[in-house]
Parts: structure tokens; sequence; C-alpha cells
């Protein structure tokens, strides 16, 4: 049975709401909810560690749910809720920040795993804007990648727990500082990663705007 990490313990900054992004309301229900539900839909999950920020207070979220203190960090709050979540094996990673992700795109990641050939998949779009290098100093333009071969990188991943475990315990603290998805931990200890291919609509909620767009998106959805 699998298990799942959902990682909700962000301060929310750039959203500017005072409260932790988490708990921001879209349509009614706080951000993280929304994943959660998705989550305890799935046949295969067994128990769920939703990592919150220190002092978070929320309502009884259900059976086989445990609340975790998340991390300094992103990586920090996901190897929190891998001590908490209990046994289970394969190991979902999820962001509360993107509350549209859909049952379907969590089994096919998990589909893609059981095949076996890699240690992790993860949730991935085409870029559809070109990407350029910029340097830091005077932004001039450094290179030009080719689009054709990028992915913009999203949640669910997910990940044989073995490997998770082996990188959260080995990582040095400011490697797990700098990561920005736990996948390049994995790349980076010599493990293999593919993408699975997601939709667009899977937002990040970072900014007032996204959190604009979620609300619209939240309408269309609800009748
Ligand atoms: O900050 P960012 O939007 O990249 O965060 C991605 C996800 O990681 C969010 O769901 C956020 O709540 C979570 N996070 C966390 N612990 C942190 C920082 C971010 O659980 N210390």
């Amino acid at each position: 049975m699998a298990v799942a990490l959902l990682v909700a313990a962000g301060r929310g900054e750039r959203l500017g709401s005072g409260r932790p992004k988490a708990l921001v309301l879209i349509g009614g229900r706080p951000m993280f909810e929304w994943s959660l539900r998705t989550l305890q839909a799935l046949p295969s999950l067994h128990r769920v560690a939703v990592a919150l920020p220190p002092g978070a207070e929320i309502d009884a979220i259900g059976d086989g749910v445990v609340v975790v203190q998340g991390g300094a960090t992103r990586s920090h709050s996901v190897r929190e809720a891998l001590r908490a979540v209990g046994a289970g094996d394969p190991v979902i990673v999820h962001d509360a920040a993107r509350p549209f992700a859909q049952l379907e795109l969590f089994e096919r990641a998990l589909a893609e795993l059981d095949r076996g050939d890699v240690d992790a998949v993860v949730a991935a779009v085409p870029v559809a804007d070109t990407i350029k290098e910029v340097a830091d100093d005077d932004r001039t333009v450094t290179r030009t990648l080719d689009r054709g071969r990028l992915w913009a990188v999203q949640t669910p991943q997910v990940f044989r727990r073995e490997a998770l475990e082996r990188v959260m315990a080995e990582s040095p603290e400011e490697l797990l500082a700098g990561a920005t998805d736990d996948a390049w931990l994995i790349e980076r200890a010599g493990g293999s990663v593919a993408v699975v291919r997601a939709d667009p609509s899977n937002i990040k909620i970072t900014t007032e705007f996204d959190l604009r767009l979620a609300q619209v998106l939240i309408s269309e959805r609800q009748p």
C-alpha cells in the first residue's frame, strides 16, 4: 500500500494573505483539503501525513491522516512527514499548493512507477515558453535552451520508499535546503527519474494572481 506526504508548511509570504498558504480558502475550503480529498480517494492509499506550519490549527481531517509540524524548507517538511507517516511503499509527495491535481494523475504516476525501471516518477508538462538563461549581474542572455527537451515539473511525485529514505538520510542539510523538488535529490544521487505528462491546469498557487485564477477554476468545477 502507498503512503502520501502532503506538504503544506509554507508560510505563503509571496501570497501576502496573512495566514499560511495551505489554509487560505479556495471555494470555501482550506487549500490543502482539496488535495487531501483527492488523495483519500486513491484506493491504494494507506495513510497520509500532512506537514503544517508551527502553530497551525485545523479541524479533524479523518482516519489515516497524521498531522506533523513542517520544517524550515520544503524538503525538510518532506523529511518530517516521511518519518511520521508509518509503513507503506511507494511514497507519494504532493504540494498542498497544487489543489487541482486530478486523481487520474496520481494513478498514472503510480502505474508508471509500478512498471519497475525507475526510482521516481514526477508529473510534468512540456514548456510552452522559450527559456533563456540570464546573467545575474547585467541581465544579458547567456544561452537559450532547447525547448523541445524541457518539461516544467509539478507534483505529485512518487518514489520508491527506499530511494526517498536514502536521499533524505544522506543529503547534506544545505542540499535539502536548496532542493525545489525531491526528485532532484534522487537524480544527483545517481537514481533514475521519469516524467508522466500532466495538465497545465495543475497550477501551483504562489501569487495573488494564481489565487484569483484558482477561484475561477474552482467555480467552473462546482455546480
Ligand atoms: O514555497 P513553495 O510554493 O515552492 O512550496 C511548495 C510546497 O511546499 C507548498 O505546498 C508549501 O506549503 C510546502 N512547503 C512546506 N514546508 C516549507 C516550505 C514549503 O511544506 N518549509
